[in-house]
């Protein structure tokens, strides 16, 4: 399986990640050992997705770490340089949770703080499979399909993660067990996670799949052609909302006018608590021309403004369950944020 970021002794330590931003044509690596070029990655979508955001948080600070011994950084310094990784994005409360997980250790040394991270990316990947058997157990309960036919938004699988994925996890633990049917994968406007990564994560595990526009996939479940929509967070919120890929929404709302499961499976790090509903969630707004341009060509006419919300946010009441490695919640028909809580604290 393919890894999205480790921990890597080259001539000196590095972080080293797949460069998703050339996949699937091109299998390319980046050795990351400065803050700036850390930053970059995650602003460039080099290294993405909430959990491997988590880790890229973690090992940054050992990474930020080592910059500064090298480069004679006072305290302050190598404080805000740690800041900036934490903020280089806004919406995947793993990033920060990664930075503050390990942080606490500094004083014991970079050696204790890389423990810490790798400790951190050894539970997202057992996170993950655990979340993935409890998804399955789910679906499979709640069917009572043979077969299951799944609509899945962005990536979130191994890429998107420290290893196996969310709820790309669970598409894969249904395959797995014999008990898949046809994926349906959106492409992902305007940066084509679902066609570029999900697609190729796909066709490495053998999974069949079809590529499908975003514009599609309610009409796609409308016409009964799904049986669950499984997709991934970059954020819970203490009341059960839950921030995704801009696009997610659309599909819950299909999702509860054709009466099917909307499925959010995440691991606990992404359930932040401290904020109480979707509408605190900051959402990244992003350039412009992701959307006005394709692949470097402009497409929309010259002088008009793209509008390129990253993300959005799915209502408690349209989430049938969110998975976890430590249980499912089932926020639209027990809608009592203690219960996420409780799995979550
Ligand atoms: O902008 P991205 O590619 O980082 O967005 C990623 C997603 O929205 C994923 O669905 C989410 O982070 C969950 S990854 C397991």
């Amino acid at each position: 399986m393919v890894l999205a970021i480790e921990w890597r002794d080259v001539d000196q330590p590095v972080i080293r990640l797949i460069d998703q931003t050339a996949l699937p044509h091109q299998t390319r690596y980046l050795d990351v050992a400065t803050v700036d070029d850390l930053v970059l990655a995650i602003g460039d979508l080099a290294v993405r997705g909430a959990p491997a955001l988590g880790a890229a948080g973690a090992l940054g600070v050992a990474m930020a770490m080592n910059q500064a011994r090298r480069e004679g950084w006072d305290d302050t310094r190598l404080q805000s340089e740690i800041q900036r990784i934490r903020d280089a994005r806004p919406t995947a409360i793993n990033l920060a949770w990664g930075v503050d997980r390990v942080r606490g250790a500094m004083p014991q040394g970079v050696h204790e703080v890389l423990r810490q991270a790798q400790a951190l990316v050894a539970e997202d990947t057992a996170a993950n499979r655990t979340l993935s058997r409890l998804g399955a157990d789910w679906i499979l309960a709640r069917t009572g399909l043979d077969q299951v036919r799944v609509v899945t938004h962005c990536n979130t699988g191994a890429l998107a993660t420290t290893a196996w994925g969310t709820a790309y996890g669970i598409i894969h633990e249904l395959h797995d067990r014999g008990r898949l049917g046809l994926v349906y994968a959106d492409e992902t406007r305007p940066l084509l996670q679902g066609a570029r990564l999900t697609s190729w994560e796909l066709q490495q595990d053998g999974i069949a799949h079809v590529v499908q526009a975003d514009g599609a996939a309610s009409s796609t479940i409308l016409r009964g052609l799904v049986d669950v929509a499984i997709i991934g967070a970059d954020r819970i919120t203490a009341n059960g909302d839950a921030a995704n890929k801009i696009g997610s929404v659309a599909l819950a709302l299909a999702c509860a006018r054709a009466g099917i499961p909307f499925i959010v499976a995440a691991p606990t790090s992404t359930v932040d608590l401290s904020t109480k509903r979707g509408d605190d969630i900051v959402i990244e707004e992003r350039a412009s021309d992701e959307v006005v341009s394709f692949y470097g060509h402009r497409t929309a006419p010259e002088g008009v403004m793209g509008f390129n919300p990253a993300f959005d946010v799915t209502p408690h009441d349209l989430i049938t369950a969110i998975v976890t490695e430590r249980g499912v919640v089932e926020p639209a028909t027990h809608p009592d944020p203690e219960l996420l809580a409780s799995i979550a604290r």
